[in-house]
């Protein structure tokens, strides 16, 4: 089994190695975690026992966790691309090493500015890996082989969804995929809020609201009914279901989440241009 090692231990980068601890498609023994601070690494060690953690403030811990590694795993902003990338590029060896990047609206190509010759995989994973439900979109730089990206794919795999992305199309795919969870989230509490006014108790709307959406995602996944057509199957004619439909397009509901998608995928690439 290869190492692979973690530089950021963030909300994301947190999301994938529990995940692949708890698919067991990689054993605890085989993870390597860098973070900023000793504090965050002695926490993350009390987290996950087995995991080996250390601090990458610094151009040699950035190597310390490189040469732990087979394959290394950029889990941090973008905003601090010019020292990690460089730091990781210094310290890898092209013979051996895979880089992965998930930094958010970072292509392949720009990575390949830093380190031109270790293989890049570039990977946008979501949050949702930690359950194993997640989906994660997976682009092969110029150095990487078709062996590399299978087995990026198999390895993603174990923690929901992954598919081969064209590049060009990965800010779309991130727009749902990776940011998705925050908007699910922020439906959920609406849908709450409506059952906790009409009288049921807190707790039991969040649960009844989230399992909903579990399972209108399962369903549209499982059987492949476009989702217009499980709308338009839970509408019955007069029935509630289509006044609340109306309700909701009245209020511009499609287009607002259209909107949403569109202004993090602007706000995506300013953040590029600046850093
Ligand atoms: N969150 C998502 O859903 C999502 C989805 C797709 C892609 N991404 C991408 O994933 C990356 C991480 O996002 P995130 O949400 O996980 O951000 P985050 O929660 O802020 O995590 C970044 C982590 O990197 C750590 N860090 C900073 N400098 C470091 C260093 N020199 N060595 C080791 N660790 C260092 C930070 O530590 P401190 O807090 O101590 O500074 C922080 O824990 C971003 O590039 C983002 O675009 C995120």
């Amino acid at each position: 089994m290869k190492n692979i090692g973690f530089i950021g231990a963030g909300q994301m980068g947190e999301a994938i190695f529990s995940g692949f601890l708890r698919s067991g498609a990689v054993s605890a023994d085989h993870i390597f975690v860098s973070c900023r601070t000793q504090e965050k690494a002695d926490a993350v060690a009390a987290r996950y026992p087995g995991v080996c953690t250390m601090v990458s403030a610094d151009e040699a811990g950035v190597a310390q966790l490189v040469d732990a590694s087979d394959i290394v795993v950029i889990a941090t902003i973008p905003q601090i691309a010019d020292f990690i990338l460089p730091a990781v590029n210094k310290a890898a060896d092209p013979a051996r090493h895979l880089i992965i990047s998930i930094m958010g609206g970072f292509t392949c190509a720009k990575v390949e500015e830093s380190i031109p010759e270790t293989p890049v995989i570039c990977v946008q994973p979501n949050t949702p890996m930690s359950v194993l439900e997640g989906a994660a979109a997976i682009a092969g730089g110029k150095n990487a082989t078709r062996e590399q990206i299978d087995e990026i794919l198999s390895l993603f795999g174990h923690l929901g969804t992954a598919m081969e992305v064209d590049e060009r199309l990965m800010d779309a795919f991130t727009a749902i995929s990776g940011c998705g969870p925050a908007f699910c989230a922020q439906f959920v509490c609406g849908l709450a809020d409506g059952a906790v006014a009409a009288g049921l108790p807190r707790q039991q709307a969040i649960m009844v609201a989230a399992q909903t959406l579990v399972g209108t995602g399962k369903m549209i996944l499982e059987s492949g009914i476009h989702p217009e057509i499980l709308k338009d199957n839970v509408c019955s004619p007069g029935g509630t279901t289509i006044a609340g439909s109306i309700y909701l397009e009245q209020q511009g509901f499609r287009g607002t989440a259209a909107g949403a998608v569109d202004a993090l995928i602007k706000r995506m690439h300013r953040v590029v241009e600046e850093s």
